[in-house]
């Protein structure tokens, strides 16, 4: 662990997508390439934190130097955020499925059976107001974010009343702006104190101030 202003702190991370399987080979997904959650937690190390970095199947790599935890499901994320905590802070950059399919099919379910199929879902837990809703043991901030594409601030600010988190990253994924998957991002801090728009910028360089963020509210 590096010196620094995070030094003999622990922090969570979440990140990328999950999975939510189907059957043995398919599977339903949200798009999350995994950049900005990954940028953070190098963020936060390279500040001296101690970071669990708790992660779906992404598209980059994770950091050294953090304690990688490699999960599928919204369920086992849950589960190792849960085994992660006591935290001093908590950032959730997961896109994490909102439903599962009820019932995986323990076989592959073959097309030349029986017509299409039809899938029933089951509402998956929500890992960020969970987290934020602790009464023992909640972490000092909770981050969350709010990837949106109309009324960005509003949805996001009315998010953080009703997840019960601290802040809220709001971007704005909408067709055009090329965040998604792109090395750019262009989000809203929400806070009690407000919402403030940050400019375009890499997602290393909104991970190095929101790294900086945390850091100052800890301290
Ligand atoms: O409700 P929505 O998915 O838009 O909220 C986004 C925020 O909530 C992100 O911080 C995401 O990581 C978190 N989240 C979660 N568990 C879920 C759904 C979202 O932690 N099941």
């Amino acid at each position: 662990l590096v010196d620094g202003p995070l030094k003999g702190k622990r922090v969570l991370v979440t990140s990328g997508p999950t999975h939510e399987p189907i059957d043995p080979v398919r599977y339903i997904a949200n798009r999350s390439s995994g950049a900005q959650g990954t940028a953070i937690a190098r963020a936060l190390s390279a500040l001296g934190a101690e970071v669990v970095f708790v992660t779906g199947p992404a598209d980059v790599p994770p950091p050294n130097g953090v304690q990688v935890v490699r999960i599928e499901t919204a369920q086992q994320m849950l589960d190792a955020v849960q085994s992660a905590v006591p935290v001093d802070a908590a950032v959730f950059a997961a896109a994490v499925a909102d439903w599962r399919v009820a019932k995986e099919s323990a076989s592959k379910m073959k097309k030349d059976k029986g017509g299409i199929p039809k899938l029933d879902f089951a509402e998956n837990p929500d890992i960020l107001a969970t987290i934020s809703q602790l009464q023992e043991g909640r972490p000092a901030l909770v981050v969350g974010f709010a990837a949106e594409t109309d009324d960005v601030v509003e949805n996001a600010a009315a998010k953080r009343q009703r997840k019960g988190c601290d802040w809220i990253v709001a971007n704005d994924v909408s067709a055009g702006t090329g965040i998604m998957g792109g090395a750019e991002n262009d989000i809203t801090l929400i806070t009690n104190e407000g919402a403030e728009d940050w400019p375009r910028m890499a997602k290393d360089q909104v991970a190095a101030r929101l790294a900086d963020r945390i850091a100052k509210a800890l301290a």
